[in-house]
C-alpha cells in the first residue's frame, strides 16, 4: 500500500475528466483499509467513478477501493447466497453469475462501476433494481474502523437512492454487498418492451438468463455510449415524479408523453423524453454534450472538463423548468 503523490484520475472516473489527485492509494484488503483509517480520515473515495462528475483536483488523499473475491456461503436446492467484494467490475460478476446459471441481475448487464458502488444509488434497469436481491451490505465505518452489517431493510432503498446518500453518507465504506440468487425457477422479467422486441427478433420464445443478458446488452449498446469510448456516467438525471394535475396538463398539450403510474396521484415521466423535446438531444458543444441517442446522457468526447459538463446539466434543468415546469434532480455525484 503505497501512497503516491499528484496522479491523473483520468482513467478512475467514467466521464474521462482528467483532475489530479494530490495523493492517492489503492487499497486491496479489508486489512488494509482499517490500517490506513487509522491515520488517514479526511479521504475521497473512488471505486468504478461511474456516478462521479469531477469539477476540480482533489486535496484529500484519494482512497481507490480494489477490493477483489466473490464467494459462495451457501447454497440451497433453490437459491445461492454469494458475498461478492466491492471492488469487483459489476458486469463481471452478472457474467459470472449468468454463466453459472444463477438468476436475478440479467437485466442489469452492462451497467458501469463496481459491486461496492451498487447499493448506493440502487442500480436499476429494465424493470429490476438490485434492492430485490441483496440480502446485506458490510461497510466500514471510518471514525471506528468497524465492519458494520446493514441489512436490506437498514438500506431504505428507493428509487436510485439509499441510506447510503443520506443518513450514513461519507461515514462508511462498502467493502462487500451479500446477494440472493435463484438456482431453478428464476424469475424472469421480461415485461419491459424493449426487452420483448429484442427476444422476438431473435425468434426466442423461452430465454434463458444468457438470453436476456444478451438481449439486455444489446439494448444498451445501441442507445448507451461505450464509456471507454466516450466518457458519460448513465443517466446523470432522475426521471421526475409529477403530480397527476400537471401530468394531464402536459398530456394536453404533447399527446404522446410516456408516462408510469406511479401511484393514483402521481406519474413519472422520462426524462430523456423532456430534454429531447427542448431540442438538446445530440446537441455537441466543443468537447462536451448531450447524447444523440439518448438525451439523459451528457458525455465527454475528449477533454471537457467537469465544470462544463455541470454548467451544461444546469442549463438543461433551466430550460426544462422553463418549458415544463418541471425540476429536474441531477443522479450524478458531483464533486465541487
Ligand atoms: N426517451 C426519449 N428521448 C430520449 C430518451 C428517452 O423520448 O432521448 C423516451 C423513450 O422513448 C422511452 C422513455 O423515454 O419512451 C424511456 O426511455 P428508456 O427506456 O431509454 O429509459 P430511461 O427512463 O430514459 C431509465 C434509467 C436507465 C435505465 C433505463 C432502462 C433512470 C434515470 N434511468 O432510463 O438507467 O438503463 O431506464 O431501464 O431511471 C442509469 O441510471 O445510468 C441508466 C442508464
Amino acid at each position: 500500500m503505497k501512497i503516491q503523490q499528484n496522479i491523473s484520475l483520468k482513467n478512475y472516473n467514467t466521464f474521462g475528466i482528467d483532475v489530479t489527485a494530490k495523493r492517492f492509494v489503492s487499497v486491496d484488503s479489508v486489512y488494509q483499509l482499517k490500517q490506513l483509517l487509522k491515520t488517514e480520515k479526511d479521504i475521497f473515495l473512488i471505486s468504478g467513478g461511474s456516478n462521479m462528475l469531477l469539477t476540480k483536483n482533489i486535496e484529500k488523499l484519494v482512497v481507490h477501493i480494489d477490493i477483489k473475491g466473490i464467494s459462495i456461503d451457501n447454497e440451497d436446492d433453490n437459491n445461492a447466497y454469494i458475498t461478492v467484494n466491492a471492488g469487483e467490475n459489476w458486469h463481471e460478476f452478472v457474467l459470472w453469475s449468468v454463466s453459472q446459471n444463477y438468476g436475478g441481475i440479467e437485466n442489469l448487464s452492462l451497467i458501469p462501476g463496481n459491486v461496492g458502488t451498487c447499493p448506493i444509488q440502487n442500480i436499476g434497469a429494465y424493470g429490476v433494481e438490485v434492492k430485490d436481491i441483496i440480502t446485506k451490505v458490510e461497510a466500514l465505518e471510518i471514525a471506528t474502523q468497524k465492519l458494520n452489517t446493514f441489512s436490506n431493510q437498514d438500506c431504505n432503498f428507493e428509487y436510485r437512492n439509499s441510506i447510503f446518500k443520506n443518513e450514513v453518507k461519507g461515514k462508511y465504506i462498502i467493502t462487500a454487498v451479500c446477494f440472493k440468487l435463484t438456482k431453478k425457477h428464476h424469475k424472469l422479467n421480461t415485461s419491459y418492451g424493449a426487452i420483448e422486441t429484442e427476444l422476438a427478433s431473435k425468434k426466442i420464445e423461452k430465454p434463458t438468463l444468457k438470453n436476456i443478458s444478451d438481449a439486455v446488452i444489446a439494448i444498451r449498446k445501441s442507445k448507451l455510449p461505450d464509456p471507454k469510448v466516450i466518457g458519460n456516467s448513465g443517466s446523470f438525471f432522475k426521471n421526475p415524479v409529477i403530480n397527476k394535475e400537471a401530468f394531464l396538463a402536459l398530456q394536453k398539450k404533447y399527446p404522446n408523453i410516456p408516462s408510469y403510474i406511479i401511484s393514483e396521484n402521481e406519474r413519472k415521466v422520462p426524462a430523456g423524453w423532456l430534454i429531447e423535446k427542448a431540442g438538446f438531444k445530440g446537441k455537441r458543444f466543443g468537447d462536451f454534450g448531450v447524447h444523440e441517442k439518448q438525451a439523459l446522457v451528457l458525455v465527454n468526447y475528449g477533454n471537457a472538463s467537469g465544470k462544463d459538463i455541470y454548467q451544461l446539466a444546469e442549463k438543461i434543468q433551466q430550460t426544462i423548468l422553463e418549458q415544463f415546469k418541471i425540476t429536474l434532480e441531477i443522479e450524478v455525484n458531483i464533486i465541487q
